[in-house]
């Protein structure tokens, strides 16, 4: 966390204060509602989520509603629950047993609609499929899947045995998925012959078997067909999904798990070394995505709700799955890409299925708006009620943009905060009830206290830029890091003592809303994911013709941060062939979405004379900024000359 020095230029002063017929019906209908619930959650938290946790089924109560002090703290401690039955089996015993959980799209246009019971007896039959093929509680199941509703069936499944899923975004290459089956030390992979992006086949299954060679823990592995493209089966380690769920009894009984029973484990990048298994549990997990669903998206039964995150990531998770499924809800689900086969494919579907709440990045809406008005245009999308972005800070403009043209002026739009690490939304607005601005993410949720600190943990008054932490625990926040707890504290809560640490740099603002400035440390967010840039330094330095690498961000109009590369060769000049191989080697060894945007090659990186890499120069450099900050540490000043001729 070095050189934090956070000023905010932002000067942003237009406010949309909620709609009121819009508030008639919320959840949460004014700002003194808001206010009230807020108070009653600070005052007394264990109260406050003591009475919330009765919006879960539980099979046994629990005995104390919070236990410990951060970073240790326990929920719901003696409670014995079950994340799928929540998610699932207690709707169909309402009306809504036949009401459309799922309803899915593929990319070539073939469509799917699960009831919820339905998606029960799939995930019963699924459930029995794992604990045919040894998996028990506890255990570690991989899912390396494409947005299909068997991903949520294995998900769901997984939580009904009490087994523990890793997901593993489709874009992750072999390599990246070695290793964290290795860390997990995961039994099962469960994945697909393939799935459709943008009109090609990603193929999962070849990545599966080449990932194999290099972690030993997997014994059984699990291929739906979605692509028929021809595979390699190895006997008695691999199996089709069809053969064995054509088997399998439809009744499994629900594990009664203990609250703090894991749920699932999700990679994450973190500023050094490997990733970082975030561990989520049951019931803080469950019930944290629930309620904040309900008040943030105000979900109501008659709703279709469409987050378009893949569910590999953590929004996928939380509000693809979790979130909206315990609440009853309608998920809308879409296989592919936005541009395919043509740039409106995502306000098509919108029109076709008359979508209510769509929630994305603004890395998606900053390519809708390169795009073209045309698109949206075609299109009636009046079925729009409530508009999300998450992944990143969003820009006024592109706020603007989508507040004018998706929700007609109509539809108010949330902006929520979080990570990984929170598992649910942590800063937002709730739409009946907050005046928005565009740019900020406003007001904590309930049961939420965020503060803005100095290095040293001081509180900062109004409008001056700091660290972003959490003062109080809240239910789903991680537990820890899978087999590295010491990590966990490190990373978390040694920066700033007795506060959970974002990472992020902030500022609140005179009403109390919060302007989010992004990371402050060495962790790029790259299209609204989260890539340490240690990664991508190691990955170009296991290239043999490659000396050292040191990798920065870069304003980049649709990413957000674009990925430069500075490369010092172990000999010889580089070229554009060596660009494009180094390129494709990091594409390799952790995914597409790591491919560097610009390689510059010099033979000497700015230093200090302690030898550490100066990043916040490189940082000047790649922005093409001629002024550099403060370079009195640097050892070598000719370097910097050096690097600004080294252009891409
Ligand atoms: O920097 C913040 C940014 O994304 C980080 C969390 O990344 P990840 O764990 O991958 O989760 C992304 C989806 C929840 C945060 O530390 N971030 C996320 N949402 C916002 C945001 N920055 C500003 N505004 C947001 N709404």
């Amino acid at each position: 966390m070095s050189g934090v020095n956070i000023t905010s230029v932002l000067q942003e002063t237009r406010k949309f204060p909620p709609a009121k017929e819009f508030s008639a019906t919320a959840h949460v209908k004014s700002e003194a509602e808001y206010d009230e619930l807020w108070w009653k959650a600070k005052d007394d938290p264990t109260g406050f989520w003591g009475s919330m946790s009765q919006n879960l089924d539980w099979f046994e109560p629990f005995d104390t509603v919070l236990e410990g002090e951060m970073p240790n703290t326990k929920w719901f401690v003696g409670g014995r629950l079950n994340a799928s039955y929540n998610c699932v089996d207690r709707h169909l015993k309402t009306w809504r047993k036949n009401k459309a959980a799922i309803i899915w799209e593929g990319e070539p246009g073939d469509t799917r609609v699960l009831t919820y019971q339905d998606l029960h007896r799939e995930t019963c039959k699924f459930a029995n499929v794992l604990k045919s093929l040894g998996v028990q509680s506890g255990d570690r199941v991989t899912i390396y899947m494409p947005l299909v509703p068997e991903i949520i069936v294995a998900m769901l499944a997984c939580a009904r045995i009490g087994a523990v899923h890793s997901i593993i975004f489709g874009g992750f290459s072999a390599d990246a998925v070695a290793e964290r089956n290795n860390d997990a030390q995961a039994k099962v992979v469960i994945t697909a012959d393939g799935g459709w992006r943008r009109g090609k086949e990603v193929e999962l299954k070849h990545a599966v078997d080449e990932s194999l060679e290099k972690s030993h823990t997997v014994q059984q592995v699990v291929v739906l067909r979605r692509t028929g493209t021809p595979i390699t089966m190895v006997p008695g380690r691999d199996h089709w999904w069809h053969d064995l769920m054509a088997e399998a009894s439809p009744e499994c009984e629900p594990a009664s798990l203990d609250s703090e029973h894991p749920l699932f484990i999700l990679y994450t990048s973190g500023s050094t070394g490997k990733p970082k298994g975030v561990l989520h549990t049951t019931a803080g997990y469950t019930l944290g995505t629930m309620m904040t669903s309900k008040w943030v998206f105000d979900l109501n039964d008659t709703d279709t709700y469409w987050c378009t995150a893949d569910v590999g990531w953590i929004t996928g998770h939380s509000y693809v799955c979790y979130g909206p499924l315990a609440n009853g809800a309608t998920v809308m689900m879409y296989e592919g890409a936005p541009n395919w086969p043509h740039d409106g494919r995502f306000w098509e579907i919108i029109e076709k299925y008359k979508v209510t709440i769509f929630y994305t990045a603004p890395t998606a809406i900053r390519s809708f708006i390169r795009w073209g008005d045309e698109w949206p245009n075609k299109h009636d999308l009046t079925s729009l009620r409530l508009l999300g972005s998450v992944g990143e800070p969003i820009n006024p403009e592109a706020w603007m943009w989508y507040h004018k043209v998706i929700g007609g002026e109509r539809c108010p739009i949330v902006d929520t905060w979080w990570q990984t690490e929170t598992g649910s939304i942590m800063i937002s607005p709730l739409p009946g009830a907050t005046t928005t601005k565009p740019g900020s993410c406003t007001r904590p949720l309930p049961g939420v206290v965020p503060d803005i600190v100095t290095k040293e943990g001081e509180s900062l008054p109004d409008n001056a830029g700091g660290l972003l932490v959490m003062r109080q625990p809240w239910p789903s926040m991680l537990r820890t890091l899978y087999n590295d707890h010491e990590r966990f504290l490190k990373t978390y809560f040694s920066e700033i003592p007795g506060c959970y640490f974002a990472g992020d740099g902030a500022r609140r603002d005179e009403d109390g809303c919060y302007w989010v400035m992004g990371r402050v440390d060495d962790v790029l967010n790259v299209s609204g994911h989260r890539l340490s840039t240690m990664e991508v330094e190691s990955a170009l330095v296991s290239h043999p013709l490659v000396a050292e690498a040191a990798v920065v961000g870069f304003p980049h109009e649709i990413k957000g941060e674009g990925i430069c590369c500075f490369v010092s060769l172990t000999t010889g000049e580089g070229d554009d062939a060596l660009k494009q191989q180094l390129k494709d080697h990091v594409r390799k060894q952790i995914g597409a979405l790591a491919s560097p945007d610009m390689i510059r090659f010099s033979n000497a990186l700015p230093k200090t004379r302690s030898g550490k890499i100066m990043r916040r120069l490189l940082r000047d450099i790649a922005a093409g900024r001629e002024r550099v900050q403060d370079t009195t540490t640097l050892e070598d000043y000719g370097v910097l000359a050096k690097l600004r001729a080294s252009e891409e």
